[in-house]
C-alpha cells in the first residue's frame, strides 16, 4: 500500500460521516458544481464531536485545518473563537461552500463601487446547518460576533484548491477589477496528519 493510499484510509475512518462527500470530492476531474456542493453539505448531518481531530483553535486568529485535498478540492475545517473573523476577501479562482456546524456564523457580503472602494452590502448571521455557497468572485467576510466562549465552527469546501485571495479595505481604495486588486494574501493552513495527531 503506497503512502497515498494508507492516508487516505486514514483520514476516511477519522471522518466516517464525511465520505459521502468526499466520494464526490475525490472523483472530481474538474472544479466541483456549486449546486452540488450545497446539496452534498446540506444532507451532512456532522456535529462538533463528528468532526472532533479537525477541531483545532487558535487564540489569536481563527483556524483553517485541512482534513483532505487534491488539486481539484480542498476540504477545511475552520475554528473560531469570539471575535475572531477573516480578512474582507473574494475567493481568486475557486468556488467556496461552507456549512455552519456549530455556532452562529456573522457573514458580510460586499461590493464595489466607481471609487474603487467595496462597502458592506449586508450582514446575515448563519445559523447551525446554514449552508452557504459563493462563486470566486463574491466578495465577503466572516466573523465569530457571539460572546466569549462562544465557539464557531465551519466546514469549507474550496474548488479547485484555494492556494491566493484577494484581500481588501474598507479604508483604501481598491481596482473595481478583482483581477487588478493590489494584495493578495497567502493561505495558512494546518494539515492533520493520517493519524489525526
Ligand atoms: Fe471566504
Amino acid at each position: 500500500m503506497n503512502p497515498k493510499t494508507t492516508a487516505d484510509a486514514g483520514k476516511k475512518s477519522l471522518f466516517p460521516k464525511l465520505n459521502p462527500l468526499l466520494r464526490y470530492l475525490d472523483d472530481l476531474g474538474e472544479p466541483a458544481d456549486l449546486p452540488t456542493l450545497r446539496r452534498l453539505l446540506e444532507d451532512l448531518d456532522v456535529t462538533r464531536e463528528d468532526l472532533a481531530p479537525a477541531c483545532l483553535f487558535e487564540t489569536d486568529a481563527y483556524q483553517r485545518n485541512l482534513i483532505k485535498e487534491t488539486p481539484w478540492y480542498e476540504l477545511v475545517c475552520l475554528c473560531w473563537g469570539s471575535g475572531q473573523r477573516t480578512p474582507i476577501h473574494d475567493h481568486e479562482g475557486s468556488s467556496c461552500a461552507f456549512l455552519v456546524v456549530e455556532g452562529d456564523a456573522a457573514e458580510t457580503r460586499f461590493k464595489h463601487t466607481p471609487s474603487g472602494l467595496v462597502v458592506p452590502v449586508e450582514t446575515k448571521v448563519r445559523n447551525p446547518g446554514f449552508v452557504c455557497a459563493s462563486s470566486e468572485a463574491d466578495i465577503h467576510q466572516v466573523a465569530n460576533t457571539q460572546p466569549q466562549g462562544s465557539d464557531l465552527i465551519t466546514l469549507h469546501i474550496y474548488s479547485p484548491q484555494l492556494r491566493h485571495f484577494n484581500v481588501y479595505s474598507m479604508d483604501t481604495p481598491t481596482a473595481c477589477d478583482p483581477n487588478t486588486v493590489r494584495c493578495h494574501a497567502e493561505v495558512k493552513v494546518s494539515k492533520l496528519s493520517s493519524n489525526g495527531s
